[in-house]
């Protein structure tokens, strides 16, 4: 069977609160942000938000009885689906919820508590079980960039994480490219950089998911964006919208990065 034409991939701009804001003050900022983004910019672009767990309740009822266009995301999950796990949420609670989509192997879990691997590829069949879309995280240290190696630990952390997941899930997924020295820092890769590695992203997806999930997948990039440096980023044909930490936070600059996205 021939593979479809390359779609036009709807881009998703994702906004990572991490462990910031509470319950009350995830309203005020849901709230504002909703008044700053038009209907145009929505139509073109999908908006999620991630708040901590304590505020997914808050989130999702602010955006049900306002009926406003935005997604509802979580940071993480564990793999199980329950039991002695203290401290853990599983996929099951958050799909009731009515998350969306959950961030799995972002590099702070990855490299401040552990997290290995093998267990995001089992956090990524958690989420996939309970029909949420995964956006998983890949990137590299300042030193693999250094050393040259970005393309070849973005390459091993994606076939970790795709084996054995089914093309239709593959297709269907978000990668989001974040290199970790422009975390957080305010240094973000250059548009060409990131354009090169979101295209070998997509060429590593069509290597582990075939031709058509390397076509639909979408792909993010993340590291200190912001309104007033989306636009060259959001640009590159790779790059179908992005996660954004920091400015998130922010829903002056928030809007500006989704407008920055719509008007691409
Ligand atoms: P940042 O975070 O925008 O604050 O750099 C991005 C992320 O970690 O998702």
């Amino acid at each position: 069977m021939a593979d479809s034409p390359t779609p036009p991939r709807r881009p998703l701009i994702s906004g990572n609160w991490k462990m910031n804001l509470n319950h009350l003050e995830a309203i005020q900022v849901v709230q504002k942000l909703s008044y700053r983004l038009s209907s145009a910019e929505t139509d073109a672009v999908e908006v999620s938000m991630h708040p901590p767990f304590t505020s997914l309740r808050t989130v999702q009822t602010i955006i049900g009885s306002d009926d406003l266009p935005l997604a509802l995301g979580a940071q993480d999950c564990h793999w199980e689906d329950a039991g002695a796990f203290t401290g853990e949420v599983s996929a099951p609670m958050l799909a009731k919820l009515d998350v969306a989509y959950v961030i799995v192997g972002h590099s702070e879990r990855r490299q401040l508590l552990g997290e290995t691997d093998e267990m995001v590829r089992a956090k990524l069949g958690a989420v996939l079980r309970h029909s949420m879309t995964p956006i998983l995280c890949v990137g590299e240290t300042l030193e693999e960039r250094d050393a040259g190696t970005t393309l070849d630990k973005v390459a091993s952390q994606l076939r970790s994480a795709l084996d054995g997941v089914s093309p239709e899930a593959v297709r269907a997924m978000v990668v989001a490219y974040e290199p970790i020295w422009a975390i957080g820092t305010g240094r973000n890769a250059t548009p060409e950089d990131a354009q090169e590695v979101a295209a070998a992203i997509r060429a590593g997806v069509g290597k582990a998911a075939g031709q058509e999930a390397a076509n639909f997948v979408r792909i993010q990039y993340g590291g200190s964006v912001k309104g007033s440096n989306a636009a060259p980023l959001l640009a590159q044909p790779d790059i179908d919208g992005a996660l954004v930490g920091g400015a998130s936070l922010d829903p002056d600059d928030f809007a500006a990065i989704v407008a920055a996205q719509a008007a691409c």
